[in-house]
């Protein structure tokens, strides 16, 4: 039995932010992490979404070109799902010619077998920016709510789908002109003809989610229609036809093809080129798609409906889909820019909480608010004095009194208790049901303070020392139970523990070994688990998500001391595209700083540049360089720009 996990591939037009990570990243992170801990064969494949009008109208509006865009974002959100502790085993780009031949063979396969078809159509065209308006490209008046701005394929306002020639006053986005119809020739693909097929094959996934079911059931009441899949755009995946020039593949047909070709690029970089096919071709694979719950209709209707059409792939066994995460009681918008940005959270606080706090919270069956409070409180009043103290207190308990950790034999209590949070947690993960798991989970380390009040070992180190040693041994069992259970949902914080302890990496079946530890644990330098978070910083986070700024004094202000520098020498710090060690003339001295702004700068061209520079900044160090200052630039997403004196003006002049 193989498990292949997939998460909706994130078009490359911007950062993640916690809607996508709760929708789906976080759940699909935590399922493949429990899977691997059970020793499965399981597979984590992923990347993004780099086609499409997302990337389009971005690039237009940026005026940079799709592929510089697709280029930064890509990147941005490999590197954030890393930090985050979000593991892939592949995590690959649509852009790559891999996907586009693989795109392409998908097509002509089920175009020879007559499922996909020419037909004229009628579309928008605008006379004055000369091109078809595809999708988004289009704007006009919502006929159900009266929205003006509705796009071509979709108003976001009261959610429903629609077809360009149902906006009532439709406007080219670009140019805000008339737009005219025009016919012009698109492929459809023949869904219609997979009506039985799939709701036969839906009625028997009894145990799907009731959302997934219900929504499937209302399309097919309504009846499948055929879908076009070709678009007239100059980015994307090109038609593989002659006769079809100009044309491009709808995004959201090549997009889910991006699992089968994320697969083999895999393959390929472990060296066994047809591993893929183990996966994809086999009926011992299960394959579970973890979306959100807009994604539904894409995934259980359309990309099943194109698998058979082929005939050899597996179809999705499952498709745990979540509900909206919303965000201090409204809903995530990315254009009103009403979202927390995972780069940006994770400058301020580590991965762990977070993971935490929305695994606690998910969207599974409703829509769920987060809120910055509520965050807190999670992190404060359970991971911090739940979990961390206990951990903490026996850790310190041994260092203090008793020196060393000695062998010895696990409670018939202890051992019960353990399994059964590992049965009842084990059951519902299966299931797909992350929450509730981690609440079973989390009866763990409070068993443990109870555990350790009631053996009172500060009482019995004095009356009954071998009595104190066997409760610590059974509170230090214990422990390692919640760094292998909980190690899906706080992996950085079972890494810290297996550090403390000098603890080997176990899994979750060798917990029952009951030979306690396999290396003897030695306790190493203790470390808190989780800090807490003051109510000071949470009003900074809401202030911040509000668009309000704090006010400072001029005193505050004054604070800061800037001058003007001239860059004098720029090398890249080893290791690091992002990092660039500069030496900066401030006039009475010549100072090192380290800046992140090397993916937009080349150390040459910035020689003798007159920057702005914190010159009263904390030394740090950045990747063992040291930085003595810090210069200021502007940034806007993909655009980075130092702020340089506008007149030649010597170094060292304060700026005020
Ligand atoms: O909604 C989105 O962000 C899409 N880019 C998801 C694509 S999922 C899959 F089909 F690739
Ligand atoms: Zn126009």
């Amino acid at each position: 039995m193989r498990i292949l996990v997939t998460t909706a591939l994130p078009y490359a037009n911007g950062d993640i932010h916690l809607g996508h990570l709760a929708g789906c990243y976080l759940p699909a992170d935590i399922y493949c992490r429990y899977q691997r801990s059970k020793g499965r064969d399981v597979i984590h494949i992923g990347g993004t979404d780099e086609h499409g009008v997302p990337i389009t109208l971005l690039a237009e509006r940026e005026k940079k070109s799709p592929q510089e865009i697709v280029d930064f974002y890509h990147k941005r959100i490999k590197d954030s799902f890393e930090k985050f502790g979000i593991l892939f085993d592949n995590f690959s780009r649509t852009s790559l010619p891999l996907h586009h031949k693989t795109s392409q063979d998908f097509f002509l396969k089920i175009y020879e077998k007559g499922y996909i078809y020419p037909k004229k159509v009628r579309q928008f065209f605008c006379p004055n920016c000369q091109f078809f308006l595809a999708d988004r490209y289009l704007e006009g008046t919502c006929p159900h709510c009266q929205n003006p701005k509705a796009r071509g394929d979709q108003c976001e306002e009261c959610g429903r789908w629609l077809e360009p020639f149902m906006l009532l006053e439709p406007k080219c986005k670009t140019c805000g002109g008339l737009p005219e119809e025009r016919e012009t020739e698109h492929y459809f693909f023949a869904l219609s003809r997979f009506q039985k097929q799939l709701a036969d094959w839906i009625k028997e996934k009894r145990h799907w989610k009731e959302n997934v079911k219900r929504f499937c059931e209302g399309w097919f009441r309504q009846g499948l229609e055929d879908r076009a899949i070709t678009r007239d755009l100059p980015w994307g995946v090109k038609v593989p036809l002659p006769e079809a020039k100009g044309k491009v593949l709808y995004v959201w047909f090549d997009a889910p093809i991006g699992y089968i070709s994320s697969t083999m690029e895999w393959a390929e970089k472990m060296g066994k080129k047809d591993l893929w096919k183990e996966y994809w071709l086999s009926s011992e694979t299960r394959l579970i798609h973890f979306i959100g719950k807009d994604n539904i209709v894409f995934h259980a209707i359309v990309w099943p409906a194109m698998l058979m059409a082929y005939g050899d792939f597996i179809l999705p066994a499952e498709i745990p889909a979540n509900e909206f995460l919303n965000l201090e009681g409204r809903k995530i918008s990315t254009s009103e820019n009403w979202a927390i940005w995972l780069p940006d959270y994770l400058k301020e606080f580590p991965p762990d909480p977070l993971r935490y706090a929305l695994a606690n919270n998910l969207p599974e069956n409703r829509d769920i608010d987060f809120t910055y409070k509520e965050f807190q409180a999670k992190n404060n009043n359970e991971l911090a004095d739940i979990y961390g103290n206990f951990v903490n207190r026996v850790l310190l308990f041994i260092k203090k009194n008793l020196g060393e950790i000695k062998e010895g034999k696990v409670e018939d209590e202890v051992r019960a208790k353990i399994e059964e949070v590992k049965k009842e947690a084990e059951d519902l993960i299966e299931r797909f049901r992350i929450r509730d798991g981690l609440k079973v989970l989390m009866a763990l380390p409070s068993f443990g303070n109870r555990y350790f009040d009631y053996q009172e070992p500060w009482r019995t180190v004095k009356s009954d020392r071998k009595r104190c040693e066997k409760t610590i041994f059974n509170c230090l069992k214990l422990i390692e139970a919640c760094e292998v259970l909980l190690r899906p949902y706080l992996p950085f914080t079972s890494e810290k523990m297996r550090r403390m302890l000098s603890l080997k990496e176990r899994n979750w079946d060798e917990l029952e070994d009951n030979s306690f530890f396999t290396t003897s644990p030695q306790l190493g330098e203790i470390e808190i688990l989780f800090n807490k978070i003051p109510d000071e910083k949470i009003e900074i986070e809401l202030k911040k998500l509000k668009g309000e700024t704090m006010e400072i004094t001029i005193e505050d202000f004054k604070k800061i001391d800037l001058r003007v520098g001239r860059i004098i020498n720029a090398e890249r710090v080893p290791g690091s595209d992002k990092l660039l060690k500069l030496e900066v003339n401030l006039g009475s001295e010549l100072r090192q700083i380290v800046a992140g702004i090397g993916s937009v700068y080349e150390p040459e061209e910035l020689i003798g540049k007159n920057v702005c520079v914190v010159a009263n900044l904390k030394k740090a160090k950045l990747r063992g360089v040291e930085s003595y200052g810090m210069i200021l630039a502007a940034e806007d997403g993909a655009v980075i720009s130092l702020l340089v004196t506008d007149k030649e003006i010597r170094p060292g002049s304060p700026v005020l």
